[in-house]
């Protein structure tokens, strides 16, 4: 059976595709493909091993209805249309926890970062701005004992929260679509409704699923309710910010700092006015993007593939109805 990858991934993924007697095909140029380009690519395959946020939607999904299965390197699965799949009997896999560590150690770089305008002032020594020791420019806030609140506290919050704590004795709280009582005894987290998250919080950190429910979830109205001293961190999806909104509130200071991996739209332009901006660190979606991380999502994605190939269900499947 045949695979195409839609981006380069970590040769041992590739290498386990091959072992179980997988033909594999890449795409040879490592550029992300158009739409019209990815339907092509597919027609000649069993599988798609789907690296980036290209848009499956329905469009491209009932092109390619043919697939026996869609292994998404990405735990996020905002990008396909899971109800189009599950009608046309496409299993899809993600990959979750395997990154859990590194993109929370992203959150907590970002916070720590933006805490002491460090990429700024990193920028200011590059562009020869460093003149003097400054006594009173542009100083930072200190994180010990603050709290930190994590909107959506699964798998990566849980991450973040550990290292915060054991960095900075820092008190969790967290806003979740359900209490998870797991983490409540493990971190001694507290569940607070929104308003109070927005409320308690010096630092708020973004974990959660973008969905009809989230999408804008943090706009004026959410700023409004933040500390002046509070720091937004997000590692989850651009669109669960409202980016016009966040660059009012830091230039009013409505609240302190930003730190953002993700951005709407992705790449974010570099004209961008948030970049200006003393207190706010941008980074280039790089959540999961270490050797070790990329190496077993590649795994995991390839163990999905065989698994269907095999005709058997895939183990991190995430439209389970398909099954049934
Ligand atoms: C994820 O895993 O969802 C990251 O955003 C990378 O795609």
């Amino acid at each position: 059976m045949k695979v195409f990858i839609s981006r380069n991934i970590p040769q041992e993924g590739i290498d386990t595709l091959k072992e179980h007697g997988m033909t594999v095909v890449i795409n040879a140029d490592n550029k992300q493909l158009s739409q019209d380009e990815l339907i092509q690519a597919c027609l000649e395959v069993d599988f798609l091993l789907n690296v980036g946020h290209a848009d499956l939607n329905a469009h491209f999904l009932k092109a390619c209805s043919h697939l026996k299965g869609i292994a998404l390197a990405s735990v996020g699965y905002d990008h396909i249309d899971l109800s189009a799949a599950t009608s046309l009997g496409i299993p899809v896999s993600n990959t979750p926890d395997v990154l859990s560590g590194s993109t929370a150690d992203v959150a907590f770089l970002l916070m720590l970062a933006v805490s002491r305008k460090a990429f700024y002032r990193a920028n200011e020594v590059r562009e020869g701005k460093w003149k003097d020791f400054e006594f009173m420019q542009d100083l930072g806030i200190e994180l010990n004992n603050k709290t930190l609140g994590i909107y959506g506290l699964g798998r990566i919050g849980i991450e973040m929260a550990k290292k915060a704590k054991a960095a900075y004795n820092m008190d969790i709280i967290y806003h979740n679509r359900n209490r998870n009582e797991e983490a409540e005894l493990q971190l001694d987290a507290k569940y607070v409704s929104f308003e109070e998250l927005l409320k308690q919080s010096d630092v708020i950190s973004l974990h959660n699923n973008l969905s009809p429910e989230t999408l804008y979830k943090f706009d004026k109205d959410a700023f409004k309710q933040m500390k002046d001293t509070s720091i937004l961190i997000n590692t989850a999806r651009g669109k669960v910010v409202k980016e016009d909104d966040l660059l009012e509130a830091l230039q009013n200071g409505t609240i302190w700092g930003a730190g953002l991996d993700v951005t709407d739209p992705e790449p974010m332009s570099p004209d961008n006015p948030l970049l200006q901006l003393p207190n706010v660190c941008v980074l280039p979606h790089i959540g999961s993007a270490t050797i070790e991380t990329r190496t077993q999502m590649a795994m995991m994605t390839a163990r999905n593939i065989i698994a269907a190939a095999k005709g058997e269900k895939m183990p991190q499947v995430v439209n389970h109805q398909v099954y049934s």
